[in-house]
């Protein structure tokens, strides 16, 4: 596997006559749902680069970052299938915050101001900082990000619109475990009867699908947390339904507009988010 920790160098090893660079960013503990990245970007590009680096400026309570799942060695192995076709990138906080951990203040408008945004305060500011450091250092002509993350996915379109760095930015849809629970590197913190009951999340949305033409927003919410809460230590944190182009909660439905829905769920002390379209009403 070739691996670099400073993208000075990596820049060294990039031919100038790779047409097309793809960037999958992760912060490691790594599980299918990043691999169906990396398989993408090796399907469209003559290089991919995968970053490992989990980014402090994204962490509002240290106890969040602390926990996380760290472990490069089961890492290396999971993408070892890929290592004649990928690059590893590992920078560490010197090379990414040269003058210090702190991030940059971005404007997203409406983008930022709810769900995420409103529970984890700054989070974003600390995704773009990290985006912006690494799309900036490596120059992607392509950049993938997963669905599962739908209000980053957005964001990270802005910022790209934003700088002007002309990157596409590939959305990639949410890969789950067969009882849909979203895949997630925090899933490695649930308790096996935790990850039994999380299949109530996507099984909630699923049915609230079939409900969108005969029941109000608020009906929704309230069999979403009536079936979520069913489980003892389950708590809903937040349930939304969002424009699906500026992610402001509505209470109604306009038929011609798109719509998502996007839920956390505590799981204990694990926080789950997932989010789904909303079929056409
Ligand atoms: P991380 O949580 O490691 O996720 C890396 C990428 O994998 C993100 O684009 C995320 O949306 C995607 N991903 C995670 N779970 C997925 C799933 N079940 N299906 C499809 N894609 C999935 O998101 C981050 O890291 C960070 O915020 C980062 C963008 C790297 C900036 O630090």
């Amino acid at each position: 596997m070739v691996i670099f920790h400073k993208a000075s160098e990596l820049q060294k090893n990039l031919s100038s006559s790779a047409t097309s660079i793809g960037l999958v960013p992760t912060m490691g503990g790594l599980h299918i749902g990043h691999i169906s990245l990396i398989q993408k970007a090796i399907k469209d590009n003559m290089r991919v680069i995968v970053s490992i680096y989990v980014n402090p400026t994204q962490f509002n309570q240290s106890e969040d970052l602390e926990n996380y799942p760290m472990n490069i060695e089961k890492d290396l192995k999971i993408l070892m299938p890929f290592k004649n076709n990928l690059i590893l990138y590992i920078p560490n906080h010197q090379e990414i915050y040269p003058t210090g951990i702190s991030s940059k203040k971005y404007d997203f408008g409406s983008l930022s101001v709810h769900m995420e945004g409103k529970v984890r305060p700054g989070h974003f500011d600390g995704v773009a900082t990290i985006v912006e450091a690494l799309f900036k250092k490596i120059k992607p002509d392509k950049a993938y990000f997963g669905e599962k993350d739908f209000q980053q996915l957005q964001i990270v379109r802005a910022l790209n619109k934003m700088l002007n760095l002309g990157i596409e930015i590939i959305g990639c849809t949410t890969i789950r475990t067969s009882d849909g629970l979203a895949l997630s590197s925090r899933n490695s913190l649930l308790s096996s009867k935790q990850i039994d009951n999380a299949k109530v999340v996507y099984e909630a949305l699923k049915y609230i699908n079939t409900k969108v033409s005969d029941w109000s927003i608020k009906e929704m919410k309230y069999y979403f947390k009536s079936k979520v809460e069913a489980h003892e230590d389950f708590k809903l944190e937040y349930f939304y339904v969002v424009n699906q182009c500026d992610l402001v909660p509505v209470s109604f439905l306009d038929p011609k507009k798109e719509y998502r829905v996007f839920i956390a769920v505590f799981a204990g002390k694990t926080r789950l988010i997932d989010n789904i379209k909303l079929f056409r009403i």
